[in-house]
């Protein structure tokens, strides 16, 4: 989708998606286009019912008096009142009803009164909607009807203030190019994406000046990586810890580290899930896509700040050679892990990715993202992630970056209490606690393997995929990068 931004001048043909605001009215090029319709325009808002309300929207086909095919009106809501996310949902929801019909279109912002945003910010939001709504997932389909393949290529958007328009958009397309990757790599299947397959895509990404290493197996072995390795162990896929580094900050700055789950497909290994919804689990990479979108990102849009990305990759299988419940491995931290249930694998992963990210690249503060409880998704549903901390700075910083960039989280308790629920008979911790409190059980052993680093757990089972809705065109949700990519420029840049 090629976005382009221009002065204002009513087109002459094909689609045009205006701005309404709430109690305002129309605005100047409104006004214009309702005049040469001989009232065409108010008359479709009054029958539509439309008042230029957060939300709304109107669709006006071929009216007389103009050569315009198709005019879709968005509401914008009231002036003082405008967000970037109501912005994006608007502009999403416009995309949505044009894409497979409509090779290009013009979109005014047509503004009856200032918003608390700056305009150039208002055209820019409204450009990354577009993106956002845009996103489709076809690669597979050879056989997608004519009437429902994407057509719309070209979105010029019209504002008065060009010059901050272009300034705020730039890198908004970054991070929609972060988005996306999350997207595609969620979505993709587990014979695609498989750890290997997802090191190759990320390798890539050197392009925009990331420096990307992996280890291997062997090399896991000799850092005593046995969480992480026995969850690989049933596969034929070999295990990969991929390390992707940013370094646009101070050379003298700790990094921030992001660390990803990336089960690139979770049966359950020994302890098989059952069928129903399995195939669900090749999204069970989704923090892993998360932190690969925003490095992405952070690398394209230039960013101000080191930030490393740490991925654990692995597939988690039933075999002959699989781990067993019951089993015991010794963690690179040196610290003992029963397997009470093979289905448990996040967390071995993380356990070694968060001590050897800790260890080995000296970060000065740690976020890891999982796809990691089922138990999330009965507490906060598909709404919220769930945020667990030993810090409250750093929660609090992301709870604010949750309500600005619309992927909010919710914190949940830590605590000794529930510590305990996971030390073992056998050896210092099991790796499951039971059945109450299954999310924060996920999250204590986590956080024995923080080394007491500033750390927050995102646990992202509920909003790494989800139901369509015009921002979420499809599946996989790409949740955590525009989160993380607002957290760290309001913060650390
Ligand atoms: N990948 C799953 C969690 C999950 C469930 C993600 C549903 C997305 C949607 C994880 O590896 C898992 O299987 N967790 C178990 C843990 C249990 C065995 C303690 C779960 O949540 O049931
Ligand atoms: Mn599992
Ligand atoms: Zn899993």
């Amino acid at each position: 989708m090629n976005i382009s931004f221009a002065k204002k001048a009513l087109p002459k043909s094909g689609t045009l998606i205006l701005t309404v605001q709430d109690k305002s009215g129309l605005g100047p090029a409104g006004k214009e286009l309702d005049k040469a319709t001989k009232g065409a325009i108010k008359r479709a808002m009054v029958a539509a019912g439309f008042n230029g309300g957060p939300g709304q929207s109107a669709e006006i086909l071929a009216p007389s008096g103009v050569g315009l095919s198709r005019v879709v009106l968005i509401g914008l809501g009231a002036a003082g009142k405008v967000t970037n996310t109501g912005l994006e949902r608007q502009a999403a929801s416009a995309v949505g009803k044009i894409l497979t019909r409509d090779k290009s279109a013009v979109l005014i912002v047509d503004l009856a009164r200032k918003t608390k945003l700056d305009d150039g910010q208002v055209a820019a939001r409204l450009g990354f909607g577009v993106l956002l709504g845009a996103y489709r997932f076809h690669q597979h389909k050879t056989k997608v009807k004519e009437a429902a393949k994407p057509k719309l290529t070209k979105v010029t958007i019209q504002t008065d203030a060009l010059a901050s328009a272009r300034k705020n958009f730039a890198p908004l397309q970054a991070l929609s190019d972060g988005v996306y990757l999350a997207r595609d790599l969620v979505n993709e299947p587990g014979n695609v994406i498989y750890p290997k397959a997802f090191v190759s895509k990320c390798r890539k990404l050197s392009q925009d000046g990331l420096k990307v290493s992996v280890l291997s197996e062997k090399q896991m072995h000799e850092l005593k990586m046995h969480s992480l390795l026995g969850v690989g162990q049933g596969s034929a896929k070999e295990s990969q810890l991929l390390i992707m580094q940013w370094n646009g900050g101070k050379k003298s700055e700790a990094p921030i580290a992001l660390v990803g789950k990336g089960v690139t497909f979770d049966s359950g290994g020994i302890s098989l899930k059952p069928g129903g919804g399995m195939e669900d689990m090749k999204g069970d990479m989704g923090g892993a896509a998360a932190v690969a979108g925003t490095v992405a990102a952070l690398a394209k849009r230039k960013a101000k700040v080191n930030v490393v990305g740490v991925i654990g990759l692995v597939e988690n299988m039933p075999d002959a050679d699989a781990q067993r419940p019951g089993d015991i491995v010794k963690s690179m931290s040196g610290q003992t892990i029963e397997i009470i249930n093979t289905d448990a694998e996040g967390r071995l992963v993380l356990a070694d990715a968060l001590w050897y990210t800790q260890l080995k690249l000296k970060p000065k503060c740690m976020v890891d993202l999982a796809t990691l409880t089922g138990a999330i998704l009965v507490s906060l549903g598909q709404e919220h992630a769930g945020l667990f901390s030993n810090n409250d700075k750093m929660a609090k910083e992301l709870k604010a970056a949750g309500e600005e960039s619309g992927e909010s989280v919710w914190r949940l308790p830590l605590g000794v209490g529930y510590d305990k629920m996971i030390d073992s008979q056998f050896a210092d911790m099991k790796n499951t606690g039971g059945r109450y409190g299954g999310s924060i059980t996920a999250a204590q052993f986590l956080q024995r393997f923080t080394n007491d680093l500033p750390w927050v757990h995102l646990d992202i089972a509920g909003t790494a995929w989800g139901p369509k809705s015009p921002v979420y065109p499809g599946w996989g949700t790409g949740y955590g990068v525009r989160l993380l990519n607002e957290w760290i420029a309001s913060n650390y840049e």
